[in-house]
């Protein structure tokens, strides 16, 4: 088990022969948790609307350059359909936080994706009520995604402030009611958030094992122009300590992520991709990710789900997202997961 101090040397280290050491590492242990097959996951961005104001998010409220947009029931299942047809065992329904989504609208197409198609279905719609979060599962939601960001909580604040008048946010409490409800729960962070320290990364890091996860995503932090973040503007500035949104530092994460949370589905992410065109989904899949996220989203709404400039694939139709996909998995000698793809945590857990 490696300890704090480990994990910040590994977090620090430059040199390329020994950096080596820890991508053999992350692969071989990814290996021997959770084998050699890549699960496919389809990203559908249901919704852009939010109401939080996220300094990091370009779907942030008061972001007014931005055409919102939901997506029908219909148009939903229509993209679910077109999963089955690609061959995917989840979809992923994804959105901001958007009132305008309600519990029983949600329920109702969770239900008819059930009774439908043989998806498991992952929900990431934001930070919701119990009871939102219950009745979903009732109506049989399997997964939820929710990022806690950063577990420095001074940084969180600054970064994801309260909403007026609610109390703050605390996505650690919901990822332990999202469990309770009996979810698999995702989370993560992102890599180079300004003011962001190397120990605040190594804790992020230590509470992933804590959490117990069943799912860890992690990408670099891209600034985004219409945001408090933006890279002219920046109203928090590095910190002494600041780790950089590179590329490198994104896989030393994954690859960190894979030695300590072995059996844990880790996807090698878009904003990522982001960073490396060419090869970034594929080295995160060599250095300890097992599962990629095709964006199955119409296109003509694709282009508004703008979170961060420069998204990969934004441009792509889901059939030319799941052609690519297709060769990046073959390409390093890996197969294609059929099924669900359950995490191996929650097999173990329930
Ligand atoms: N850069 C990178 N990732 C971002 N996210 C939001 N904004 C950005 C950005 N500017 C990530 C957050 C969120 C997820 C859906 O996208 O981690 O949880």
């Amino acid at each position: 088990m490696l300890t704090f101090d480990e994990i910040i040397a590994w977090l620090r280290e430059e040199n390329p022969r020994r950096l080596s050491r820890l991508w053999n590492k992350a692969d071989s242990i990814r290996r021997a948790a959770v084998g050699d097959d890549v699960y496919l996951r389809g990203l559908i961005e249901i919704s852009n609307y939010c109401i939080r104001k996220c300094a990091y998010c370009g779907l942030r409220a008061g972001n007014h350059a931005l055409t919102r947009y939901r997506m029908t029931a219909e148009e939903i299942l229509a993209c679910t359909h077109e999963a089955v047809r690609f061959g995917y065992g989840t979809v992923v329904l994804q959105s901001g936080e958007d009132p305008g989504i309600t519990r029983e609208w949600m329920a109702d197409i969770v239900r008819r994706i059930k009774q439908t198609t043989p998806l498991a279905v992952t929900l990431s719609l934001g930070e919701r009520s119990d009871e939102d979060f219950r009745t979903w599962r009732d109506a049989g939601a399997d997964r939820y995604l929710l990022r806690f960001e950063t577990s420095n909580p001074t940084l969180y604040r600054y970064i994801h402030p309260a909403r007026s008048s609610q109390p703050e946010s605390d996505r650690i409490g919901l990822l332990h009611t999202l469990r309770e409800v009996g979810y698999e729960i995702g989370s993560g962070v992102m890599i180079g958030i300004p003011g962001q320290s190397h120990r605040d990364l190594a804790n992020d890091l230590e509470l992933f094992r804590r959490l117990d996860l069943d799912m860890i995503g992690v990408g670099p932090f891209i600034p985004h122009p219409r945001t408090p973040l933006a890279p002219d503007h920046e109203e928090i500035s590095a910190c002494d300590d600041q780790v950089p949104n590179s590329e490198l530092m994104t896989y030393k994460v994954v690859a960190l992520a894979r030695v300590i949370c072995p059996e844990t589905n880790i996807p090698s992410t878009t904003a990522l991709a982001s960073l490396n065109r060419a090869y970034g989904r594929e080295m995160g899949l060599m250095r300890g990710a097992n599962i990629v996220m095709p964006n199955i989203t119409p296109p003509w709404y694709r282009v508004h789900y703008e979170i961060y400039p420069g998204k990969a694939s934004s441009r792509e139709s889901p059939n030319q997202s799941h052609k690519s996909m297709q060769r990046c998995i073959e390409a390093i000698g890996r197969h294609i997961g059929v099924g669900p793809g359950i995490s191996k945590t929650f097999t173990r857990r329930s």
